[in-house]
């Protein structure tokens, strides 16, 4: 395992280049640079609030106002943000690897703004919500109070994952199959605490894949990624696109 602080290894840079399956998993810290809170941290979401209040199927049950107005709060302040250099320059590998998969935590859609399209949202988005009762989803245009399902009156919930519910299996199954498969696979800007995300780098170096974690700080993942560069995700990221394969093949959207 090599530490560097914000040098990118040769290594990394050549493997890389000649990557055939790659992946990403990014998490809250890839979104920092456009101005989004991360959740853990001194600045983090979970320093004033409790996930138990906010981010639970019974914290919706007991007071469905406070969960859907930070939940509206959260939208609407990602949709006065931008994507990054990190969004753009991970939306640029999709680009130059054929087999390409984003895993991300984040719910915010900056990776799709960015123009990433092999994207699993494995937490779910802020722009949708998802009917309690039929299940139905309408995508969410700055309605500020409780939605109504049009179908069944029943009521709307963010189409987010909250603690204590299962994930989209169609999707895990996915993203451990390409993690599996992966020679590369590049992990974020995640604290690598919430399960199951955090095992796919696992996946990826049980079959030899080589890992590149991206951090501010290290985490439980350090140690046994191949590399970690300590440094902003949108510098390194655009710094690894630049040196694995040249400037940008596409002007930004
Ligand atoms: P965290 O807030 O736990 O971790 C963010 C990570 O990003 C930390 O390790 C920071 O050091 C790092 N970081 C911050 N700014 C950065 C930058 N500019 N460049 C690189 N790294 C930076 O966020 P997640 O790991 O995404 O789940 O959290 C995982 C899940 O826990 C979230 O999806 C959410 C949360 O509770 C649910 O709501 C279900």
């Amino acid at each position: 395992m090599e530490d560097t602080a914000g040098r990118l290894p040769d290594e990394a840079v050549e493997k890389l280049r000649g990557s055939e399956c790659l992946v990403v998993l990014t998490g809250a810290g890839v979104s920092a640079e456009s101005g989004v809170p991360t959740f853990r941290g001194k600045d983090g979401l979970w320093k004033d609030h409790r996930p138990e209040q906010l981010a639970t199927p019974q914290a919706f049950e007991k007071d469905p106002e406070l969960v859907w107005d930070w939940y509206h709060w959260r939208r609407s302040l990602v949709r006065e943000v931008s994507p990054n250099p990190a969004h753009y320059a991970i939306a640029e590998l999709e680009r130059r690897v054929p087999d390409f998969t984003l895993i991300t935590q984040n719910v915010d859609g900056l990776h799709l703004r960015a123009g990433s399209e092999n994207v699993f949202q494995i937490h779910g988005d802020l722009h949708h919500a998802r009917c309690s009762e039929c299940a139905a989803i309408i995508a969410l245009h700055g309605q500020e109070g409780l939605v109504t399902c049009e179908l069944c009156q029943g009521q709307m919930r963010p189409n987010v994952v909250w603690f204590g519910e299962s994930l989209n299996v169609r999707y895990l199954e996915l993203a451990y199959s390409a993690a599996g498969r992966s020679d590369f696979l590049i992990v974020a800007g995640t604290s690598n605490v919430v399960q199951p995300a955090a095992s796919l780098a696992y996946a990826a170096l049980g079959n030899g894949g080589y890992v590149l974690e991206v951090n501010l700080d290290p985490t439980s993942l350090t140690g046994s990624a191949s590399a970690t560069v300590l440094g902003k995700a949108g510098e390194v990221l655009e710094e690894l696109v630049r040196l694995a394969f040249g400037e940008p093949s596409e002007s930004r959207v």
